[in-house]
């Protein structure tokens, strides 16, 4: 056995299968193009339509050989506490289909195991379903001696990726690591729970297509799957025993110890923090990569809970804030060489991670105050069920982590408490769920469910032809079914068929008229209460509508139009998000009117004003190119492998519809379209928001609606411009030129206002003495801060004084003092003189100044002279 790094093993690997025949291929997306399956857990998952012959290999090959990244997280909780769990692994594998099988597998693995990776063919042990004997003779051929086969039953040595699919027995190949490994007990061998021995290589014999009821069908031909765990073998070949110490993962490990100056192995508490880490770092690495994003669902939530995971563990060996950065910078350097997207994409999860953490540390810190409170409070020593469910409820605590810091303080958990309530919840949440449904029948009193199993689907051709002769089959009136419907009355009308589409897929329902010779009745909406069943809410205008009639009945097409264009501009607009933004860029909702458009997808911050001008600069070049659009039926499969672009979670049946405009978009869709893109004339983006974590929302117009748009904001600017006195496209210098002048003025107004407030003006009138010359006169010193202000300040007195008189006020300004004189002309031709008075008082501040008779001021050095000035003032004037 000789050392080899991982990247070694991989590259040997890969080689090895490439010169027996098999096609190298790259590793597929962590998001399976297969509904049935949330992550890609296994190398066989691409190939699962080669498996069941909808897809051919070249000829030219007899198999594939891939390195697959894979997410599992059925056993999270023991991720860490063992060298051999990981919740992301790559995995080797070599595929056939139909080309080899058993006897040339078996072979290989065997001379890969010895004779590449030199592994002692004495230590490696070989399991094999139960009745699978040809397995045992092939093995024994290739000279294994018998006590090392053994035959497993269906829990160990049968294979399937899910529920339903291909599937078949296996044999695995173990490596004896050595008794001191061992559990020692005598039924100890290939199998047993303990460490000794190490199952590295499941080669399954794909041979069936396991159905929903259990059924296992067999396959037109024999395969072969195989799947050998690149980082087991890799401790094998490093002699070391477990995952974690091997090259790539012990450098993820070291990231951990240089965060938290811990040393690996020096406390086992602690190593089990740095493994988690290591291990759900790489899960949330790729998989942000691959176009996940945390959410409350599905594959978004499996992303948000490791993360929230290893945060937590973190904590636990003193890393706070934000730090996963580092790890992905290291995944990308240890790994970017082979999965390019972890490089394209490392600023995307940078980001992604970076504002999950932000956001999650607050959480937790409301979270642990929350439990240290619980534990201050806590008499005896078990944190009861309520204070665990609601960490868990509230603030996002795995149990496990809550157990973790209470054992730290010597305190237990009621868990049957907490799980009880846990069931409660679910109880509810269940209870909900049919009270929902309750309502609904109690709304429709299944009437709906009725209609369509007596009258079938409504044929509907509306996707070409706008307008037809039907025949009425069914009115429902109040929820009840009435026989007509006259003048005045609302109705639901069910027909034969027609050519009004009803509300699906955001795409909102038509409208219209319904007619014969005695009868006029508005379309007012159109729905489709059960799958396939059209009813259409009418109201009565003229005569009546009785089932059995043969009627005209005609959809707004002018408004269909308008509906059409925003569903085409829909599709582009998605498409060009997904160039501009990335493909983790999905479809979240929508809205399709006549009037705008909504579009709602997942991304995790709000797009700039560059992006937003790209993506509709790349939407308009589409519509301009005047693409025609193509609209076919196919399977889904076939779709799927066309790289059609369908919503995750939403149901198709086999048969699918297939819109596309030119090579730019194509997706899975039952709405109306275009022909052509350039109906659409153009689309202008008119808003874009937040509608949730990573959820953003644009709002959109298109042909008249973006002209109107346009319209309106040309008419306000015009008015704009006019009240601006320039012309339009001077308005925003302008405004800005008009802004800075506004902000001079407020900052002015502020000042002067502080010169003078209102108390000030009443206090300073409050100090009127009568001049020895008769007039009124104000001598003191106040607070006012600069000239202006003292300006000001006499305005506003002289217009409240009583008589027309005059002042003499001092202040200090910026440490110096400053005195102001100002009369009023009653005042100066009375004998009043400013420019005197200042010049007469001025030496007492050790200073001078003048002024006319009206207005002086005068400034000084020595601020403590401001009294002697003021006294030589009033001896003056009193
Ligand atoms: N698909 C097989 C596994 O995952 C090889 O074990």
């Amino acid at each position: 056995m000789k050392y080899m790094t991982t990247a070694e093993i991989r590259e040997s690997f890969l080689h090895y299968f490439e010169e027996k025949g098999c096609l190298r291929m790259p590793s597929s997306s962590l998001i399976p193009d297969d509904p049935s399956l949330l992550l890609t857990s296994a190398g066989m998952v691409q190939f699962k339509p080669y498996f069941l012959q909808q897809k051919q290999l070249d000829p030219a090959y007899i198999g594939t050989t891939t390195v697959q990244k894979c997410v599992r997280t059925n056993d999270i909780d023991i991720i860490g506490t063992t060298g051999r769990h990981l919740s992301f692994f790559e995995m080797l594998g070599n595929f056939s289909f139909g080309a080899y099988f058993k006897k040339e597998m078996c072979a290989w693995a065997l001379d890969y195991s010895v004779n590449v990776l030199g592994l002692d063919k004495d230590r490696l042990y070989f399991t094999v379903f139960v009745d699978d004997d040809e397995t045992i003779e092939i093995w024994k051929s290739l000279g294994v001696p018998e006590d090392h086969i053994s035959r497993l039953g269906e829990e160990d040595n049968f294979w399937r990726a899910g529920p339903t699919g291909p599937c078949g027995p296996c044999s695995e190949l173990y490596y004896d690591q050595g008794e001191e490994f061992g559990c020692g007990k005598p039924t100890c061998g290939p199998g047993c729970d303990c460490d000794r021995y190490l199952e590295y290589w499941n080669c399954v014999f794909t041979q069936y297509d396991g159905q929903e009821d259990g059924t296992l069908v067999p396959l037109p031909k024999k395969n072969i799957d195989t799947g050998m765990g690149l980082e087991r073998i890799a401790a094998i070949l490093q002699g070391v025993q477990s995952n974690y110490e091997t090259d790539v993962l012990r450098s993820l490990v070291a990231v951990g110890e240089r965060l938290s100056s811990i040393s690996y192995g020096s406390d086992p508490k602690a190593d089990l923090s740095l493994r988690i880490i290591a291990d759900h770092s790489r899960s949330i690495t790729f998989m942000i990569s691959d176009g996940i994003l945390p959410s409350n669902e599905g594959r978004g939530y499996v992303l948000r809970h490791l993360l929230r995971r290893a945060v937590m563990k973190a904590q636990i060996i003193g890393i706070h804030g934000t730090f996963l950065n580092d790890y992905v910078d290291e995944i990308v350097r240890l790994m970017g060489h082979v999965y390019p997207e972890i490089v394209e994409n490392r600023e995307l999860a940078r980001r992604v991670i970076l504002s999950e953490e932000e956001r999650f540390g607050k959480t937790l810190k409301n979270g642990q105050a929350y439990l240290e409170e619980a534990l201050a409070e806590l008499e005896g020593d078990v944190l009861s069920g309520e204070v665990a469910f609601t960490l868990h409820d509230t603030y996002g605590f795995p149990i496990e982590v809550t157990r973790e810091i209470a054992e730290e303080r010597g305190v237990g958990i009621d868990s049957e408490g907490f799980l009880r309530l846990m069931e409660e919840q679910r109880e509810r949440a269940r209870q909900a769920n049919t009270k929902d449904t309750e309502a609904a029948w109690s709304t429709y009193g299944g009437i709906h469910a009725q209609l369509r199993a007596e009258l079938g689907a409504t044929r509907f051709y509306g996707y070409d032809t706008t307008a037809g002769e039907a025949t009425v089959t069914a009115i429902v009136r109040d929820g009840e079914r009435v026989e007509n419907v006259v003048a005045g009355e609302v109705a639901e009308v069910i027909l034969d068929a027609t050519p009004f589409y009803g509300e699906m897929g955001g795409e909102i329902g038509d409208t219209g008229l319904f007619e014969s010779t005695n009868m006029r009745a508005y379309v007012l909406d159109t729905q489709l209460p059960e799958a396939g069943l059209y009813a259409h809410s009418v109201r009565v205008e003229e005569g009546e509508i009785t089932v059995g009639d043969t009627i005209h009945v005609a959809v707004d097409a002018h408004r269909r139009a308008s509906i059409e264009r925003n569903h085409t501009a829909t599709h582009i607009l998605h498409a060009s998000l997904r160039k501009v933004l990335g493909d983790h860029v999905r479809q979240a909702g929508s809205y399709v009117g006549p009037d705008r458009l909504r579009f709602d997808f997942t991304h995790f911050e709000a797009m700039t004003p560059e992006q937003i001008d790209e993506v509709e600069r790349i939407a308009n070049n589409v519509i301009m190119e005047a693409t025609p659009t193509t609209i076919y039926e196919t399977s889904l499969s076939e779709a799927r492998s066309n790289g059609v672009t369908a919503l995750f979670g939403e149901k198709y049946g086999e048969r699918v519809r297939v819109v596309a405009a030119g090579e730019f978009s194509q997706e899975l869709c039952g709405g109306c379209h275009v022909r052509n893109t350039s109906e659409i004339g153009f689309v202008k983006i008119i808003s874009e928001s937040s509608v949730g974590a990573n959820l953003r929302r644009i709002e959109a117009v298109t042909s008249y609606g973006a002209l109107s748009y346009i319209n309106k904001v040309e008419a306000e600017l015009k008015e704009t411009a006019a009240e601006l006195r320039v012309p339009i496209f001077d308005v925003s210098e302008r405004t800005a030129a008009n802004l800075k002048t506004l902000k001079e003025i407020q900052t002015k107004s502020k000042r002067l206002k502080e010169a003078v407030s209102d108390d000030g003006v009443n206090a300073l009138l409050g100090m009127v003495q009568d001049a020895k010359a008769g007039y009124p006169v104000i001598i003191t010193s106040t607070d006012i801060r600069d000239m202006s202000g003292f300006r000001n300040s006499w305005d506003i007195i002289r217009a409240r004084m009583d008589r027309p008189g005059a002042v003499v006020l001092a202040s200090v300004q910026d440490g110096k003092p400053v005195l102001f004189a100002a009369g009023t002309d009653e005042a100066v031709a009375a004998g009043f003189n400013a420019g005197a008075i200042v010049k007469a008082i001025a030496y007492a501040i050790g200073g001078g100044g003048g002024g006319k008779p009206t207005m002086a001021q005068a400034g000084g050095k020595n601020a403590a002279g401001i009294d002697e000035a003021l006294e030589k003032a009033r001896e003056i004037l009193l």
